[in-house]
């Protein structure tokens, strides 16, 4: 079932990504070094990097935060579990600056591990993406690092540790940028969804260490952790099918989460939106989950999707939203008066996390069940065949100076997931249209991430996006402009796919 097709071992792809080695490997592979130039790479904190920053308009204001990752205790819904997060209300640590602000965070690692923050989906300076050993060195217990740079575009994007499997812990938040020719409406929150197992059902990596060791062993027991936890539907049971999604192609996740958080609570604590009865609401959907694609949807409305990983769209109107790990959404609504559920179903299983919308008209306190589950979730669902890029937002036709082809390989069976050989050569220039072919030849899909970019999905209407869900057996041709210096990570948005080796780096050459 599973295809297993010239996998990498863990430790050649992290020599490739590893930026200060990978010239040393190229360089290995030629037939005589001495006769062939090792090609030279821009620097994070290069000279073209700085000057690209000195480009970046600027409204002049500095906002300035700071960051304390540490162990500490969370309360979900009564149930007080252990894991690390920037603070004890879980993705409650919102940033919201404008568009050309400058933001300062200072951040001060309190984890008895090294950490890092990555600005997921800013095209921000390079020596500020917080990837440790392409970056940056990872921050060790007890050191800081300042993240200091000009915020680039207006979005919805969010912050998570680059480190090992933390993202799956408490290590994310979102960050909203602002702009002021944007009129907005009456209401504009953030929802963040993810799955959550920390201190409920081992570590994510324990999570990891069983993926590794339980595929390998033909058993099924990485779904096996969660066996007999309270809110479980029998579909998680040990040995039962995986989840499967005919929107994600077939097998939709490696891991049954015990818990589905929206904005870092369950649905025995729903968070309650309140909102006026016709007013103008923007949520902000934000997927921080590690192995969860959702699909969102809000009890008797439809929702009208404008702008997907800070981009925005032509309007469309859908009954719900499918957003892969990484993926954002914004969509509005004019809600009716009443109390409604909002629900972000685990695609392929049959749970998920929960939130109220509550109009201010009503007084009675009566709520849906958190157990309620919209029939728009079963309606029409969004399909990057249904988006048009805004406007502003059209990249200009060009021919591509350079094209490459990714390969994403792997197998359930042996957990190796990576890149095909080519993924170890995506070196570029400056001021070139860089095209790159993503093929999915293994059964399961993947979210595709590139940092500090966005590119075009020349399959669909040329919309921008940073993250796309890659289907089993799909071929995705995505165009970008090289036009932020210096040295990117790409990779699988599965946390557990990234860290076994679904994951290189673009790099600017000088
Ligand atoms: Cu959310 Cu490498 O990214
Ligand atoms: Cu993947």
């Amino acid at each position: 079932m599973f295809l297993t097709r010239r996998a990498l071992s863990r430790r050649d792809f992290l020599t490739m990504v590893g930026g200060a080695s990978a010239a040393g490997v190229l360089a290995a592979c030629a037939p005589s070094p001495s006769l062939r130039a090792q090609p030279s790479y821009v620097d994070p904190g290069g000279p073209q990097v700085l000057a690209a920053e000195a480009r970046r308009p600027t409204t002049g204001r500095i906002v300035t935060a700071s960051l304390t990752p540490r162990p500490l205790q969370v309360d979900l819904g009564g149930r007080v579990v252990s894991t690390w997060a920037y603070g004890p209300q879980l993705a409650a640590r919102e940033f919201r600056v404008r568009v050309g602000d400058r933001l300062r965070v200072s951040l001060r690692n309190q984890l008895p591990r090294p950490t890092t923050v990555h600005w997921h989906g800013l095209a921000l300076r390079n020596d500020m993406d917080g990837v440790p050993g392409l970056t940056q060195q990872a921050v060790p217990t007890d050191g800081k690092f300042d993240y200091d740079f000009v915020v680039p575009d207006a979005g919805t994007y969010f912050f998570h540790s680059h480190e090992g499997v933390q993202l799956d812990r408490g290590l994310y938040g979102p960050l909203v940028v602002e702009d002021p020719a944007d009129p907005g409406g009456d209401v504009d929150q953030v929802l963040v969804l993810d799955d959550w197992l920390d201190g409920v059902a081992g570590t994510p990596d324990q999570q990891l260490a069983t993926l590794r060791r339980g595929m390998s062993m033909g058993g099924n027991s990485a779904h096996s952790g969660m066996a007999g936890m309270p809110g479980m539907g029998a579909e998680s049971a040990p040995g039962m099918a995986m989840p499967m999604s005919s929107l994600l192609g077939g097998d939709a996740a490696d891991v049954s989460y015990p818990l589905h958080l929206i904005n870092g609570r369950p649905g025995n604590d729903r968070y309650t939106l309140t909102a006026p009865t016709g007013g103008k609401v923007r949520l902000r959907l934000i997927n921080a989950g590690s192995n969860t694609a959702y699909r969102v949807a809000v009890g008797g409305h439809r929702l009208t999707v404008v702008a997907t990983d800070g981009r925005a769209v032509q309007p469309v109107e859908v009954d719900a939203v499918l957003i892969g790990m990484g993926e954002r959404y914004d969509v509005e609504l004019r809600p009716s008066s009443g109390v409604w559920p909002i629900f972000a179903l685990a695609e392929g299983s049959t749970t998920g996390g929960a939130a109220l919308l509550r109009t201010t008209d009503v007084r009675s306190s009566v709520a849906p069940d958190p157990n309620t589950q919209p029939a728009e979730l079963s309606r029409q669902v969004l399909t990057y065949r249904q988006l048009r890029p805004a406007a502003g937002q059209i990249l200009p036709g060009r021919r591509p100076d350079r094209t490459f082809t990714v390969a994403h390989q792997g197998s359930m069976a042996t957990y190796q997931w990576s890149l095909g050989a080519d993924a170890g050569k995506l070196d570029i220039r400056a001021g070139e249209r860089v095209r790159l072919v993503l093929k999915n030849i293994s059964s399961m899909w993947h979210p595709v991430h590139l940092h500090g970019h966005t590119f075009a999905l020349t399959d669909f209407a040329g919309v921008r996006k940073d993250t796309v869900r890659l289907l089993p057996g799909q071929t995705l041709t995505i165009d970008l402009d090289a036009d932020n210096p210096g040295r990117w990570m790409y990779h699988c948005h599965n946390v557990y796919h990234q860290s076994v080796g679904m994951m290189t780096s673009m790099r600017y050459l000088t």
